[in-house]
């Protein structure tokens, strides 16, 4: 006879149904294999990401917030001396070289447990991430919670962050020059969590942190790795961001396999 099963394999069942019911499919249906290149309506659409009109932080503003009349700071100097996580968000506060500081209500650091084997970098923090101070803690953060807890992983069991530590206006994709200006900070972040695995949530994420111009459509469910500065080579799994997944739910099942790869890669 089958062994019982335990709360946490209730809770991880359940919250697999409900993410499946919120695809709002019973069962997979086959899925036609991937274009090597995907036309531009099938690929992850990262600018204005809740659709919103994208106002820019634009120079004006920055200037009225102070941003440009000091010499700029360096940013990876900064970052190298933040010892740990405390120090590195300190250090992120104070920091004025991302213009997006101009514009955003406040900084979105972390949530989740900084001693987790798996880190989870998304891209920017969304209106609701703004208002909270906390990433994925809109829609997409509800379906990324989703999908971590039908692998049973919750906020004990994985860190979460973002490559851009504010909010870009609008929810509108942010530029290179701030995700570059927010680099050393989240590539110190990795460097300080040192998590066992790392997953890169969305196309941005992926091409930041590994420094590719891959798409996520050719990247998700390849396992690459991510290079700490002391040559540990940390596995990384690209994956179709959330909000990408509530566009298209049909995508969820390509999702669900980089899932239970991840789930592989930890020891079932
Ligand atoms: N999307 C992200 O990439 N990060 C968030 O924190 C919220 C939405």
């Amino acid at each position: 006879m089958a062994a019982p099963l335990s709360p946490d394999d209730i809770a991880a069942l359940e919250s697999l149904v409900d993410w499946w019911d919120g695809a709002g499919v019973e069962a997979l249906p086959p899925l036609p294999e991937e274009t090597a290149t995907p036309r531009p309506a099938q690929r992850e659409r990262p600018v204005s990401r809740d659709r919103q009109a994208p106002p820019t932080a634009t120079p004006a503003a920055a200037r009225a917030a102070g941003f440009g009349a000091a010499p700029a700071q360096d940013g990876r100097k900064i970052a190298a001396e933040a010892a740990d996580l405390t120090a590195l968000r300190a250090a992120l506060e104070s920091f004025d070289g991302c213009p997006l500081k101009a514009t955003a209500t406040q900084l979105v650091f972390a949530r989740g447990n900084p001693e987790a084997r798996v880190m989870v970098v998304g891209e920017a923090p969304g209106k609701d991430e703004d208002a909270q101070g906390a990433p994925f803690v809109g829609k997409a953060g509800q379906l990324l919670d989703r999908m971590l807890g039908a692998i049973g992983l919750d906020e004990t069991s994985a860190y979460i962050t973002n490559v851009v530590f504010w909010r870009p206006p609008g929810n509108r994709k942010p530029t290179d020059a701030e995700i570059e200006a927010c680099r050393p900070f989240v590539e110190r972040h990795i460097e300080l969590v040192k998590p066992e695995v790392l997953v890169m949530a969305g196309g941005i994420s992926t091409q930041t942190l590994l420094r590719t111009s891959s798409g996520i459509m050719s990247t998700r469910g390849r396992w690459m790795e991510y290079a700490l500065p002391d040559g540990t080579k940390i596995p990384a799994l690209p994956m179709y961001h959330p909000a990408f997944l509530l566009r298209r739910p049909q995508e969820k099942a390509k999702s669900w396999a980089d899932l239970l790869s991840l789930k592989a890669r930890l020891g079932g």
